[in-house]
């Protein structure tokens, strides 16, 4: 198992030298929005061994008669994951639908120049919608289609929006249905390419060129299918040179056609020297903030020039830690693997606080931000990981994950009003210390996340209550209050194959309603950690 060279100058001890208060007053008559059920979303990409390998491996003794790992899907359910964007990601923009639908024995195998892999195409649409049933029968996961807007265009875009949604009675609809599903998929969420922005991208275009094209192919797409949403690339990242223009230029063009803007994010700790700048690692959640303020101002602005009345949100639909300096799989004419171990980090302790700190900042969007993937879901940059041998097991950021979504899905995000200590960072200047969110559960209760982005100072965490959760005379309206926290004194403790469990969630036994007020609920959060507090 490598861990790659961000991640080399491990291990960091912390140890709390101080305290600072930090707080947040939580108030039902502020709400940012409701959550939406698309935001636990995942990319399943071709990707190394996300699909090969990862949910789909009929030689292992975890498969089904499918050939779908059971351990796999397991834990996917655990995570609460409810879209699945694919198949990428990258390889989308060289990838041929038809190749992956009809008899398996028949499909062909295919260079797949993004990952410099073989494409065997043992998977393909109608085995994703199946996997998407076996994961959980009773509410199945939403697909997020991404069609081919490199290599291709309009014509195929069309062709697979018709085989997967015409019910019948058509060339494509009778070929689905031969091919074993008579029933349509009925895709409703489509993403229209992959990054076209950024020049690896196969088929990379300019912002004109993108915008023309997504005009013609989402127009054509409503033609058939009045009822697909539509997301178009935004930038690939926030930093890209044209970010703002490339927004611009497509939304002029289509803001009426589209639903989403999609926002793409990983991060990592800068390395200087051989020293890893772990306070602004902590603090990534400041630029993703940003990021999703300046796409929605950009979108605004647009709506405004378009004097329309649609509305436009975020698909925040790629966005985790990600190491990116692994010296990965060498390019030659004459080796092009099935399921390389490509892109496969090992999380720590950190990088598991960073993803619950993006979470935070997710939901503190979540009237723009309606739907999101973490990518990926397994072994390629995910939350859940396949060893050599033995069952999958939850990496770190697997914990905040699963947690934030299962106390979020239907729930309400109340504006959060936050004050206290600040801690000084080299990229982000000074940010506050401790990231919070609150949320008003579909059960009613309370759910409060919070992140320690502190490398050595405890802090004293102050939630003070809304008057009508816990109306000012009674106070015994509180029947519980529960903390549970991610942290460890190594910030770069993970959990690996021999010990899985090394890392987990763990009650914080500091929680207490205030003897004196009881509206404030105060709660220890360690250097570097994560915490949700329940409060019923
Ligand atoms: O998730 C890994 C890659 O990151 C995706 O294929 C691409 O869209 C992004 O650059």
């Amino acid at each position: 198992m490598s861990v790659s060279e961000g991640q080399q100058n491990a291990h960091l001890h912390v140890q709390a030298k101080g305290r600072q208060s930090a707080s947040l007053t939580v108030d039902d008559q502020f709400p940012v929005g409701t959550v939406s059920d698309r935001l636990f979303g995942t990319l399943v990409e071709h990707l190394g061994r996300c699909v090969y390998g990862g949910i789909y491996d009929p030689k292992s003794t975890y498969a089904n008669a499918d050939g779908f790992r059971t351990d796999v899907m397991k834990l996917v359910r655990e995570l609460g994951i409810t879209t699945v964007r694919y198949p990428g990601g990258n390889f989308v923009s060289g990838y041929r639908w038809e190749d992956g639908v009809g008899p398996v024995e028949k499909r062909p195998r295919r260079l797949d120049l993004a990952w410099h892999s073989t494409e065997t195409n043992r998977m393909g649409l109608h085995e994703m919608e199946k996997w998407l049933h076996e994961v959980n029968p009773e509410h199945p996961l939403e697909l997020m289609e991404a069609v081919n807007l490199g290599t291709r265009g309009l014509e195929s875009a069309l062709d697979l929006l018709e085989y997967a949604n015409i019910p019948s009675g058509t060339k494509l609809s009778d070929m689905r249905r031969a091919n074993g599903a008579e029933k349509p998929f009925n895709i409703r969420l489509w993403c229209l390419g992959n990054e076209m922005d950024g020049p690896w991208q196969l088929g990379h275009l300019n912002a004109q060129e993108y915008a023309s094209k997504v005009r013609l192919v989402a127009a054509g797409m409503r033609q058939i299918d009045p009822n697909v949403e539509l997301i178009a690339c935004g930038s690939s990242s926030h930093s890209m040179k044209t970010f703002g223009s490339w927004e611009g230029t497509m939304l002029d063009q289509a803001y009426d056609l589209i639903n989403f803007v999609s926002c793409h994010a990983y991060y990592q700790p800068r390395v200087d020297k051989g020293v890893r700048d772990m306070r602004s690692f902590l603090a990534s959640g400041v630029d993703m903030d940003g990021f999703i303020s300046d796409v929605v101002a950009c979108i605004d602005a647009a709506r405004g020039r378009a004097k329309s009345n649609h509305d436009v949100n975020i698909s925040f639909d790629e966005w985790n830690v990600w190491y990116t300096n692994e010296p990965g799989h060498p390019h030659t004419i004459d080796d092009w693997p099935v399921g390389p171990h490509l892109l496969e980090n090992h999380y720590t302790l950190a990088d598991a606080v960073v993803v619950g700190d993006l979470l935070i900042t997710l939901l503190r969007h979540a009237d723009r931000v309606r739907a999101a993937s973490i990518a990926q879901l397994v072994n390629v940059i995910a939350p859940i990981f396949v060893p050599e041998s033995g069952p999958a097991y939850r990496q770190t950021t697997f914990f905040p994950f699963a947690r934030t979504a299962e106390l979020t899905k239907g729930g309400t995000v109340l504006t959060p009003r936050e004050t206290g200590a600040r801690t000084s960072t080299e990229t982000y200047g000074d940010v506050s210390m401790v990231d919070s969110v609150a949320v008003r559960r579909a059960n009613g209760g309370l759910a409060v996340f919070a992140v320690n982005r502190s490398l050595d100072q405890t802090a004293d965490f102050t939630i003070t209550l809304p008057v009508n959760a816990q109306s000012a005379e009674s106070s015994e309206s509180v029947e519980s209050v529960k903390a549970e926290t991610l942290s460890d004194e190594d910030i770069d403790a993970q959990n690996t194959a021999d010990d899985p469990n090394r890392v987990a969630l763990k009650p914080n036994t500091t929680v207490r309603v205030d003897e004196a007020d009881s509206k404030k609920v105060h709660v220890d959060l360690p250097p570097v950690s994560w915490t949700v507090v329940t409060i019923d």
